[in-house]
């Protein structure tokens, strides 16, 4: 019996040495798989939900927000939160450069190299704007989980802001015609 214990003890003591240290992958966050992963698959699943609920004052409409809205609204606002965290909390940031093959990025969009210049030249300012995205995406968990019609409608859209604001700054390629198009005004 005490031997027996004591096995169960070293196996903890095991266990819980393992679990001391991070995983490798939490610390090194590739933007691309980010952005293709993460990121944009949830703010695409939140604007689709959003907009198909919007009604003609462009608030969002109670019938339509049912049960499964409200619940897959919240599933995908939680997505967001972890993978831009993920970017706010990440120690190496690496950038995975356009999609040349697919060739669905925009024109004007810069090069691998370019995106990690200009994200190593101020990394704070990155891990800001994922951080404000991180914040933008718990609110409206929050609004999701409280069923706030209201403020879930305004949250949702106002995810769009940190997602201009660092593409300004770390993935258009600085001075484009295409960058002063999408650069947000005032
Ligand atoms: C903290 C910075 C940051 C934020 C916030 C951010 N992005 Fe990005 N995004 C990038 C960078 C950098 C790239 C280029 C990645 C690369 O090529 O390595 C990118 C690329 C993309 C791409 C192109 C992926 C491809 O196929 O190459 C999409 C789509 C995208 N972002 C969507 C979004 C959306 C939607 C949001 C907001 C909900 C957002 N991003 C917020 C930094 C950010």
């Amino acid at each position: 019996m005490w031997k027996f214990l004591a096995i169960l003890a070293t196996l903890g003591a095991l266990t819980s040495c393992q679990t001391v240290e991070p995983p490798a992958a939490q610390q090194v966050v590739n933007t691309r798989v980010a952005m293709v992963a993460g990121v944009n698959p949830a703010a695409v699943a939140i604007w689709d939900i959003t907009n198909d609920a919007m009604d003609e004052s462009g608030e969002l409409d109670p019938v339509r927000m049912d049960d499964e809205a409200w619940a897959r609204l919240r599933e995908h606002a939680e997505m967001l939160e972890v993978w831009s965290r993920r970017m706010a909390d990440a120690e190496v940031i690496r950038a995975a450069g356009p999609d040349l093959v697919g060739r669905q990025v925009p024109e004007g969009v810069a090069s691998r190299a370019e995106i990690q210049a200009m994200i190593d030249a101020d990394p704070a300012g990155f891990r800001a704007e994922a951080r404000d995205l991180a914040e933008r995406a718990k609110l409206l968990v929050e609004a999701a989980t409280t069923r706030d019609l209201a403020a879930a409608g305004h949250r949702a859209g106002e995810i769009d802001v940190p997602c201009q604001g660092c593409h300004t700054r770390y993935w258009y390629k600085q001075g484009s015609q295409e960058l002063e198009e999408v650069r947000p005004k005032g």
